[in-house]
């Protein structure tokens, strides 16, 4: 029987890494399909959409416009060029779901946030951890009043890739080189994935921070702290105190050399009624808490956590439903406010 449900027409701009799982993410959602990619790296362009059954192909983003045949982009470009290209897709009055950073400075980001709140597009910021259980039942357990007053907090987001090379070896390739180098657009461990631990904190807590003061290093990794056309110059590590809205203090903290870690994120977050853990570590979501009765005892226990739609799905719906929903690109425009005030305090 021929499928009569509405269905969204979309393009993803950047067929690198991150494309593929946003590719692989929409494949499975039934009322989307891919129908372009662009590219300006022609021979990944083909690989990508050979694989992923994706019939247009376009090597530069005014092509896609122009051709015009689709709803929604999803932007995987590196961190420097979404601001460029989402300004483009907002004129072309398209929705969109961009990558983290919104942009390299909040400058940027404010300008993006504005030009698609007034277009009145569907627009998203991909904060992938919101799709992680736990971190959602956390936050509906603090709006509930669960844990009482905030008080204190503390938060990490641990990698490795600089000490072993389970994702590749950061000295030769351009992947993991760029990340290490200002003059290639990154803003280091901060810019790459504090922002998802600050939106952890966030958003469990529900305030933004009225102070924050932080502290970033740059290990020496290579003679002259430069390998090939990339000086290494980028933070490795940051530790960040944080003061929230009502008081709550904080520590927040990443870096890429916690060895025996690849990509695990931690909150522990107390109020003056209970205490949670938030954790997504080696891929799992848990969350812990002790709470009232417990506390005397310091007891903690397992909190079961329902399954999440995904920030791909959430885009999607909110698309066919008309309605925006978030992470929107504001909220990525107050993160990156955020993110500039943290690197303002580089000594
Ligand atoms: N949400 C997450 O958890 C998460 C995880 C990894 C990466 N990211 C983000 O995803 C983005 C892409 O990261 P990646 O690791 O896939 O990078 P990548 O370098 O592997 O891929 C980026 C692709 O964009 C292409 N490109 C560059 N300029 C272009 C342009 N003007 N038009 C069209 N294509 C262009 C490049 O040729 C490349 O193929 C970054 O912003 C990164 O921070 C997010």
């Amino acid at each position: 029987m021929k499928n009569t449900q509405p269905i969204v027409r979309l393009a993803i701009i950047g067929t690198g890494s991150m494309g593929g799982m946003h590719a692989k993410s929409y494949t499975a959602i039934e009322n989307a399909t891919l129908v372009a990619a662009v590219d300006t790296n022609e021979t990944q362009l083909i690989e990508f959409c050979n694989k992923h059954d994706i019939e247009h192909r376009f090597t530069s983003l005014q092509a896609l416009l122009d051709w015009n045949e689709f709803d929604a982009v999803s932007n995987v470009t590196p961190d420097q060029v979404h601001h460029r290209t989402s300004l483009q897709v907002i004129a072309a009055n398209k929705h969109i779901l961009c990558e983290k950073p919104l942009a390299v400075n909040y400058q940027d980001a404010r300008e993006m946030a504005d030009a698609a709140a007034g277009a009145g597009v569907i627009n998203m910021v991909n904060l992938s951890y919101r799709n992680v259980a736990s971190i959602q039942k956390a936050a509906q357990m603090v709006a509930d009043g669960c844990i009482g007053q905030i008080k204190h907090f503390e938060a990490s987001y641990l990698q490795s890739w600089l000490t072993q090379p389970a994702w590749g070896d950061w000295k030769s390739q351009s992947q993991w080189l760029w990340r290490l180098s200002s003059e290639h657009g990154s803003k280091g461990v901060l810019g790459d994935v504090g922002i998802h631990i600050i939106d952890f904190v966030t958003f469990v807590a529900n305030q933004m921070p009225k102070s924050l003061s932080c502290q970033l290093h740059t290990f020496n990794k290579a003679e002259d702290d430069k390998i090939g056309e990339y000086p290494l110059d980028a933070n490795d590590s940051f530790v960040m105190h944080m003061q929230l809205d009502n008081d709550a203090l904080g520590v927040v903290s990443a870096t890429r050399f916690a060895s025996g870690h690849h990509n695990d994120l931690r909150l522990r977050i107390y109020g003056d009624k209970g205490g949670l853990e938030v954790s997504f570590e080696n891929s799992t979501s848990r969350l812990r808490a002790c709470l009232e009765k417990d506390l005397e005892s310091a007891t903690w226990h397992e909190v079961e956590c329902a399954d999440v739609d995904t920030i791909y799905q959430k885009f999607i719906d909110a698309i066919l439903l008309n309605e925006q929903a978030l992470p929107n690109f504001e909220r990525g425009a107050q993160l990156q406010q955020l993110l500039d005030t943290a690197m303002g305090e580089h000594k």
